[in-house]
């Protein structure tokens, strides 16, 4: 569910007719909503509320300061992939120990910043990443928290781009090796192993891989601590499909995510996870563009609007779907047409639908791509030096830019020129 509807055949965002926001601001334009973020945020908290938990937004799907201080207020803590994101976690004012770090290529300089600012767990993806992470602390004379993320070769049935649960992917260490890898971990100065750490890829639209999973991590649970090793937190990772069009089948809800942790790790007495990105983001946001030219093709149209590949990459990079609305809702019974719906950059890989059937549209009308407020702000580009998008939060009845335009100068004066020149 989300708080983009209609309103007497005009789009909301919240209390704030999104056609207002486009005025104001401009257009092309992301707007998310802070009833919806806060709501699947919620959704997940409470679907864990059966043991002790933490659920950790993974910012990278998502990471303006105003969505992580949002979500932060509400208790949330962050999954960071880089010093950046490191960084961005704390600007929101997010403490030290709800940081989780994820990532396989952490740097010296990424952990010794996580390690002086405080860092609730290293989720440690390789061997020489965990003697990097073990020769830092002890050179700071500190103990890093850590996990060690397992593959557990577990198909998640996803885009293969998101997949990161098999043994072919780069994520993670084989579960086969875990036990030696871990006993490793306990000799090295440094670390103090507290759990395991899993992530099977993303945009799951069944619980039956997790479970899958889930079930090695159990077990692996129980060898480890015969081991001898403290395993007191379990990092099940992100993933949780969202639905991006209003007819085909729902993924599961977090409630019954939720339900199956509790019963394939609930008897483990563990601290549990989570760290959804796109469940949180996703619906929360909408990318609001203008049309600028209906041209016909042969045996087709396109519909070209202002917003192009570089501000919503997914359709170019995953063939990925995404509703697209008018903001202004047709009249009811008028017939619907098949556009190619494409965006100005000069590359044919700039289309974001082919053949999508749309009420009719003119020139200034405005459309809105519905589920792109997760991996879409993040993942945009000044490709053919155009802007990075604004992107606004609603709350109820008020609207803020979170963050502006650039104009063409600061583009510009963000390059210098040598000496020579
Ligand atoms: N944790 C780890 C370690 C991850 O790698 C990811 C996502 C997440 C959590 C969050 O997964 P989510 O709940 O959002 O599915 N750009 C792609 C998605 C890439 C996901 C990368 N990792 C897209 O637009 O579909």
């Amino acid at each position: 569910m989300d708080h983009f509807l209609y309103r007497d055949g005009q789009l909301f965002a919240e209390d704030v007719p999104v056609a207002e926001i486009a005025a104001a601001v401009g257009t092309p334009v992301y707007i998310y909503s802070t009833a919806t973020l806060l709501r699947h945020y919620r959704l997940f908290d409470e679907a864990l509320s059966w043991g002790p938990h933490l659920v950790c937004y993974a910012m990278k799907a998502a990471s303006n300061q105003a969505i992580l201080k949002t979500l932060a207020e509400a208790g949330a803590g962050m999954d960071v992939v880089s010093g950046g994101e490191y960084a961005r976690a704390k600007a929101a004012g997010v403490p030290g120990e709800r940081i989780v770090f994820s990532g396989v290529g952490k740097t010296r300089e990424e952990i010794r910043t996580a390690l002086e600012g405080g860092i609730r767990q290293f989720n440690i993806e390789s061997e020489p990443e965990m003697r990097v992470i073990s020769e830092v602390a002890a050179s700071m004379g500190v103990i890093a928290p850590v996990t060690v993320r397992v593959n557990p070769d577990v198909d998640a049935k996803t885009h293969a781009k998101i997949a990161t649960g098999k043994s072919e992917n780069k994520f993670g260490i084989p579960i086969a090796r875990a036990r030696e890898v871990y006993a490793e971990a306990a000799r090295l100065p440094g670390l103090k192993v507290i759990g395991i750490d899993v992530h099977i890829g993303s945009q799951l639209t069944d619980l039956e891989p997790f479970a899958m999973a889930y079930r090695k991590v159990a077990e692996l649970t129980e060898t480890l601590r015969g081991d001898g090793h403290e395993i007191s937190r379990l990092d099940l990772g992100g993933g949780l499909g969202i639905p991006y069009t209003r007819s085909n089948e729902a993924p599961p809800l977090p409630l019954e995510y939720g339900a199956m942790i509790e019963r394939e790790l609930g008897h483990l007495g563990c601290e549990i996870e989570i760290e959804p990105g796109r469940l949180i983001a996703g619906n929360a946001g909408i990318l609001v563009s203008r049309v600028i030219y209906l041209k016909e093709g042969e045996g087709r149209n396109f519909l070209i609007l202002d917003a192009a590949m570089n501000d919503l990459i997914r359709p170019a990079m995953y063939e990925a779907h995404h509703d697209i609305v008018p903001v202004s809702e047709a009249a009811p019974g008028v017939e619907q047409q098949p556009f190619d719906v494409v965006g100005p950059v000069c590359e044919s890989g700039d289309t974001f639908a082919r053949a999508r059937d749309l009420a009719p549209l003119a020139p200034d009308d405005l459309v809105a791509f519905r589920s792109a407020g997760a991996y879409g702000a993040v993942m945009a580009s000044e490709y053919n030096t155009r802007a990075l998008i604004p992107e606004v939060l609603v709350k109820d009845d008020q609207f803020a830019v979170i963050r502006p335009r650039p104009s063409f100068d600061d583009i510009i004066n963000r390059d210098s020129l040598p000496e020579w020149l």
